[in-house]
């Protein structure tokens, strides 16, 4: 197990009604706050109303930011920092899933750097931040509980990561999340089983609690995505799956690993090259790809993960389990509806693969698990079409 120093910091409120403690949860930090939110979904099914009246009950004023997009972009969040400066806003309410959340978290940013862009694109360090509350609507990003953001412009999509963005206050309502469709579902179990992925496929030695911990997470959101497939209203189900994607990107289950995150870098890609790409369906398409190319640099691992996630019979011949595994994640994404390959999310052999691959490694490499060079990343993105 390697060092490590691990801080999760949120305070986080789980439960039927939690939304509608939102305006007790903020007053200690503010009494005037920014209150973000995506396309109108909050709208549609009553959490605005509830949102508004606790903030009302509880002395608390705001001002609003709407219409952030899904992969959201810088555009937006100058426009809420403007709203911050002119308002004197203490801090901001996110209502919302990750992109309204890192929406927020870059807005939030603009009191401890007068570029904010510049943190995203060339690792400016942030000296502070107002704080951030949120109300997840969507279970997937992780944003709710990570000090992590992502935003797009000018063509790159790119993610900053500080202690101090990481919310203050999660609010969590699994009856929240039963108007979410079902492809929206299941961009955000790809999505959270992928943070996972990321952690657990390590070349450190002697994890053996975390990745238990991650494979019986696994387990627990795969099953009940299932269920949620059959029914979107169900309850218990929604529990499951929403404290696992809390779980799965807290930064617990990265504790004393080397960790490596090259499917995030190269999906990453994928949205900056056309915003209609969801996270989550980019990382179904990827993943399953990433695992076949590099599973040979840990055999042991991927063996692991066969047996111990999905189920395939122990057996001498070490590859034809690895290889089932993998077959049978594969089969998993397809299940929940997703994509198997980047052709059926528009890209053709005369998409810039070679270009996005370029601007995913830049001159080194992405992940740790095998260091991915521009022309590894261009291998997958190709046995990908
Ligand atoms: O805009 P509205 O109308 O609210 O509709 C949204 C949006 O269209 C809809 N939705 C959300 N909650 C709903 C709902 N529809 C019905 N009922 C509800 N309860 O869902 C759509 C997608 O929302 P979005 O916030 O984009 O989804 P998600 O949470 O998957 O966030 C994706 C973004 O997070 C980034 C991704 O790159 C992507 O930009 N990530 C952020 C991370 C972080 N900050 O730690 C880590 C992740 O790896 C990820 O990169
Ligand atoms: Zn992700």
């Amino acid at each position: 197990m390697d060092n490590f120093s691990f801080q999760m910091s949120t305070k986080y409120v789980f439960g039927k009604d939690s939304q509608k403690k939102i305006g007790e949860l903020v007053k200690p930090y503010a009494d005037r706050v920014l209150l973000v939110y995506g396309g109108g979904s909050i709208k549609r099914n009553g959490l605005y109303d509830d949102v508004v009246a606790s903030l009302a009950a509880n002395g608390v004023s705001f001002v609003e930011l709407s219409g952030v997009q899904a992969n959201p972009r810088y555009e937006t969040v100058l426009d809420g920092i403007e709203l911050v400066r002119k308002e004197d806003l203490k801090l901001v309410l996110a209502v919302g899933g990750g992109s309204v959340i890192d929406t927020s978290k870059a807005i939030a940013m603009s009191v401890g750097a007068d570029d904010v862009w510049e943190c995203f694109s060339a690792g400016k360090k942030l000296s502070r931040a107002l704080p951030v509350a949120t109300i997840l609507t969507i279970p997937a990003a992780g944003s709710e509980v990570s000090p992590d953001a992502v935003i797009s412009y000018k063509g790159r999509k790119l993610g900053f990561s500080s202690q101090k963005i990481r919310p203050v206050v999660s609010v969590v309502n699994p009856d929240i999340f039963i108007t979410l469709p079902k492809n929206q579902i299941a961009n955000g179990v790809c999505d959270m089983m992928s943070h996972i992925f990321e952690r657990y496929f390590t070349q450190t030695q002697h994890t053996d609690l975390i990745d238990s911990l991650a494979e019986s997470t696994l387990k627990t959101i795969m099953r009940n995505a299932l269920l949620l497939m059959q029914n979107p209203a169900d309850y218990q189900a929604w529990s499951e799956v929403s404290l696992g994607g809390s779980f799965a990107h807290n930064g617990f289950l990265g504790c004393g690993r080397m960790q490596d995150w090259g499917c995030h870098a190269m999906e990453h890609e994928l949205s900056a090259q056309d915003e209609k790409v969801a996270h989550g369906a980019g990382l179904a398409v990827l993943t399953p790809a990433w695992m076949r190319y590099v599973y040979k640099e840990n055999p042991k691992m991927f063996y692991q993960f066969a047996v111990n996630v999905m189920d395939i019979k122990a057996d001498r011949d070490e590859e034809k389990v690895i290889l089932a595994g993998i077959a049978k994640l594969a089969c998993f994404f397809q299940s929940l509806g997703q994509p198997s390959s980047l052709r059926e999310l528009g890209f053709t052999e005369n998409s810039p693969l070679e270009e996005m691959a370029k601007k995913c490694s830049g001159e080194g490499f992405v992940g740790n698990f095998k260091p991915l060079y521009w022309k590894d990343v261009l291998n997958i993105y190709k046995a990908c079409l």
